[in-house]
């Protein structure tokens, strides 16, 4: 059999994504694997063993990143494929999730096809790509590239007043691989889409030219807590009407600048929350995001100059810390031409697009030639439990990811 017409087994697939999918599983079909979280130690757990079954040399790093080495005849740096495993609290079991599975259904793929590349293939998991206990996001594989300092990630505290290293450390996953110093032949990562397109273009593949920019920042509101009754408008230090200022204007930011811009408030908590009592304080995270780098700073601006303006007036203090910042992304084109015309080979109606979502893919783009598949969402949902992609463009993008890291491993 030529490797050209070598193809994945979906139902192999299929399982590990069940089996996987059980750890931490919540109502509703999704997934809760908060990272470094007993659920993510969980997770690990079952993903290493099959890593090791598959006969791939494992070796975890100091910030936990997995990664899994099958040899080639040839030594040298491996084509590289993989994602993450930890999830959000309300998560899908897609999510990472596939992008490192279709990874290994790659590797018992060439296993039971007997197949010897020329250059090493290896998969990997990056830790706490999500960044919803600790921030940043991308944490792991920014490590792993050397974007990010590792002992300034070990000592991140998380919204729970964990502090990283500690819980890397409980779960067991405090490797001794020093970081920063991997580097990849090239890195395809397999993801679902996470948004509409595909699926309203009724396309299978996504051949992913970039990712926008990411800027994550926390605001800490403080006011005056007093009686919702007897309290005049005039006389109120509301951090409460702050936090629900800060929720309309990002949605007017995003509306008023239209095109790629979005901008979303996903936490905004009140204290002491009661309803009788004006807020006290009210902490209130801000993501904007922007394929363009000079609108997401004017995004930016724009929310900074609007919270100074409306905390002065409402006598309220506003302190605020920036927990993840990333320029926009672009893959390499030569990356992107071969997963488009692969998946076009295969038959697969494809799409050059930008991502929407961070992913670990762009960790590495500074530092090796990397791109990635996308297949389509249902409903566009994802980071909710309902996130669901059918078997069909599951079993294409492995496909295609097989057959990119047959190309590039030769
Ligand atoms: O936030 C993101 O884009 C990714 O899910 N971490
Ligand atoms: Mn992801
Ligand atoms: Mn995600």
């Amino acid at each position: 059999m030529t490797t050209s017409n070598l193809r994945i087994n979906l139902d192999r697939l299929l399982k590990r994504i069940e089996a996987l999918g059980e750890i931490g599983a919540i109502d509703g079909g999704g997934v809760c694997r908060m990272a470094l979280s007993d659920e993510d130690r969980r997770g690990r757990d079952l993903v290493v063993g099959w890593m090791r079954d598959l006969g791939l040399e494992v070796s975890i790093d100091r910030i936990g990143n997995v990664i899994g080495i099958r040899a080639g005849s040839e030594p040298g740096n491996p084509v590289m494929t993989g994602s993450h495993i930890d999830t959000v609290a309300t998560g899908g079991r897609y999510d990472g999730n596939l992008g490192v599975l279709a990874g290994l259904e790659v590797i018992e793929t060439l296993n039971e096809a007997g197949i010897t590349t020329s250059k090493p293939v290896g998969v990997g998991f990056f830790t706490n790509e999500e960044g919803a206990r600790y921030a940043p996001d991308m944490m792991g594989s920014a490590v792993h590239q050397g974007m990010f300092d590792v002992e300034d990630m070990l000592s991140v505290v998380g919204t729970d007043g964990s502090v990283l290293s500690e819980e890397l450390e409980r779960i067991g996953y405090a490797g001794d691989v020093p970081t920063g110093q991997f580097r990849a032949d090239c890195f395809v990562e397999l993801h679902v889409e996470q948004g509409p397109i595909l699926e309203l273009e009724e396309l299978g593949i996504g051949a992913v030219e970039g990712v926008q920019g990411i800027s994550w920042t926390e605001y800490k509101f403080g006011g005056t807590s007093n009686h919702a009754g007897t309290t005049p408008i005039r006389f109120r230090h509301d951090a409460g009407y702050i936090a629900g200022a800060v929720s309309v204007e990002a949605r007017r930011i995003a509306n008023d600048m239209g095109e790629d811009q979005v901008a979303t408030v996903g936490v905004s908590e009140l204290s002491p929350g009661l309803i009788n009592v004006i807020a006290k304080e009210a902490l209130v995270t801000v993501d904007l995001r922007n394929t363009n780098e000079a609108k997401l700073q004017q995004a930016e601006r724009t929310m900074d100059d609007f919270i100074v303006g409306i905390c002065k007036a409402e006598g309220v203090s506003v302190e605020s810390r920036i927990l993840a910042r990333f320029e926009p992304v672009e893959f390499d084109r030569n990356m992107v031409s071969l997963i488009a015309d692969t998946a076009e080979t295969l038959g697969h109606k494809t799409r050059r697009m930008p991502s929407g979502a961070g992913h670990d893919a762009q960790m590495f783009a500074p530092n090796c030639p990397t791109a990635m598949i996308f297949v389509p969402s249902r409903d566009g949902i994802s980071h909710n439990v309902a996130e669901y992609t059918e078997p069909e463009h599951l079993r294409a993008g492995a496909d295609v990811l097989l057959q990119v890291l047959l190309t590039r491993s030769d």
